[in-house]
């Protein structure tokens, strides 16, 4: 069984976490997305992903309202983007030093803290999804000088990138990164050098997408034959294929794997839990990765 905790940002974390992004689909549900919440806590889970603009705030305001302190989960979010109810899409990019320093300031408010643990920079320089334009091309930097400002005042406990380049990554070493979020998965491996350098330098890499995300056009984990076979061999789904296998590939590999289904969570934590013997583990190893850089919008 591969090790059920890893060292994240000056603690233990179980590898195993939740991501809030689909707990949008909850809206019209909250008390749903609030039971989902807390049975993550009862299973284990110590460890969420989110963000502001995840359903306008509602993924934060379900975190706020579920969770207690003595549940002692570490809660990861995300600045470098806005919600934008009135916009076009969901959010608009907000990636300019004034407008990560107010996202910060919005995440706090809304998770009711007075410390983030951990704030990830959600840069577009790679991965699924748009590209910054105009005055929202900034300087990594000046990004990592006002994320840094706000970790010595004390409103952020540690510093991570998403959507980041093995270049950007090398770059911003010295600010102290403590994790990488990047789109990744057993279908989809654009970033095994990154992955790599994360490993040497103790970074946690935590990626989304870990099952091809919701979004369609992406390689998804499930519809591979050789995760299909391989889990019909051990009578367990490919969902939970596809996650035990991050969990091998590397010992740094934290999930957020997003689901609004109470029964996905469950299976989704036992992956944790599955081996696979050296054959299936070579199969694994050798399905075809697909990029998953598109570019929308
Ligand atoms: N940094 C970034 O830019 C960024 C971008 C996107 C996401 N994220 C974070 O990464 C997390 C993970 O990404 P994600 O949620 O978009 O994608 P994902 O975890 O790859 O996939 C989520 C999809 O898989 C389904 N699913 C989950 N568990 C399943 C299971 N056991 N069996 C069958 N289907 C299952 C979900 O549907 P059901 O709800 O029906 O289970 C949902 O449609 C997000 O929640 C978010 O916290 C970060």
């Amino acid at each position: 069984m591969t090790d059920p905790t890893a060292p994240f940002a000056g603690r233990t974390v179980f590898r195993v976490g939740y991501g809030a992004l689909q707990l949008e689909r909850l809206r019209d549900r909250r008390e749903d997305a609030v039971a989902l919440v807390r049975r993550a806590v009862e299973l284990g889970v110590d460890h969420v992903d989110t963000a502001e603009f995840y359903g306008f705030g509602f993924a934060n305001d379900v975190l706020r309202e579920t969770l207690r302190p003595e549940d002692d989960v570490m809660v990861v979010t995300k600045v470098g983007a806005a919600p934008d109810p009135g916009g076009p899409m969901p959010l608009r990019l907000a990636q300019r030093p004034a407008e990560l320093r107010a996202a910060v300031e919005d995440n706090l408010r809304s998770l009711g803290t007075d410390r983030l643990a951990v704030v990830n920079l959600r840069r577009l320089d790679t991965g699924p999804g748009v590209r910054a334009e105009g005055d929202q091309i900034v300087d990594l930097d000046d990004q990592l000088a006002v994320l840094t400002a706000l970790r010595d005042e004390g409103k952020i406990g540690a510093i991570g990138l998403s959507c980041v380049t093995l270049d950007g990554l090398r770059r911003a070493l010295p600010a102290g990164i403590v994790c990488v979020q990047n789109a990744y998965s057993l279908v989809s491996r654009d970033d095994e050098d990154m992955l790599r350098l994360c490993t040497a330098e103790g970074i946690a890499w935590v990626p989304f997408f870990p099952l091809g995300g919701a979004m369609p056009g992406l390689p998804k984990v499930t519809e591979e034959p050789a995760v299909r076979a391989v889990a019909e061999s051990l009578g367990v789904t490919p969902s939970q294929v596809g996650l035990a296998w991050l969990l091998h590939h590397a010992p740094n590999v934290l999930l957020i794997p997003g689901t609004a289904d109470p029964a996905h969570l469950e299976a989704n934590v036992a992956a944790g839990g599955i081996t696979f013997d050296a054959a299936a583990l070579a199969t694994l190893d050798a399905v075809r990765s697909r990029s998953s850089r598109i570019l929308l919008g």
